[in-house]
């Protein structure tokens, strides 16, 4: 299996309605594709996982890409995975309201180290964040 999380910037600050548009026609596509993950809005900013097998998330991820809803896709982890961290979910979610303190603080300097880490794609501290989100979402 594939796992990619990458940080992106909205292009512009996205209301309710329109994160639910993106949530109700990724849940579709991924239930299809057996693509899970989760989708953080922070700040104006994306994080998402996306896990699966590895031609499902390739397809999935280059369509994201080119989404205009979003722009300076950078991928901070692209790797083999044994496991689903999100099993349960076709895209879990979380708005900037439903993070825990020091989620926040975590997103922060995961945003504020990205254009370094991006290169290495060592992906170590993404695969942390996204990892303190599995508990709260079972
Ligand atoms: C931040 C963000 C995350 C997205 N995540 C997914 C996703 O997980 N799965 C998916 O199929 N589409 C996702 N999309 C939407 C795709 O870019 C694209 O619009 C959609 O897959 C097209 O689906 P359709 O051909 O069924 O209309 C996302 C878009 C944005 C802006």
């Amino acid at each position: 299996m594939r796992r990619i999380v990458y940080l992106s910037t909205a292009t512009k600050l996205m209301s309710d309605a329109e994160l639910m548009d993106v949530l109700r026609v990724s849940r579709g596509n991924n239930t299809r594709d057996e693509v899970t993950g989760l989708l953080l809005y922070q700040g104006g900013n994306f994080i998402q996982l996306l896990e699966g097998k590895a031609d499902a998330v390739a397809t999935v991820y280059a369509r994201v890409e080119k989404d205009p809803r979003h722009h300076s896709v950078l991928r901070m982890l692209d790797g083999e995975s044994t496991e689903r961290l999100f099993p349960d979910w076709s895209m879990a979610f979380r708005p900037a309201g439903g993070v825990t303190a020091q989620q926040r603080q975590e997103i922060a300097e995961f945003i504020a180290k990205a254009p370094q880490e991006a290169a290495t794609t060592s992906g170590r501290r993404a695969l942390r964040l996204v990892s303190s989100f599995v508990e709260s979402m079972r």
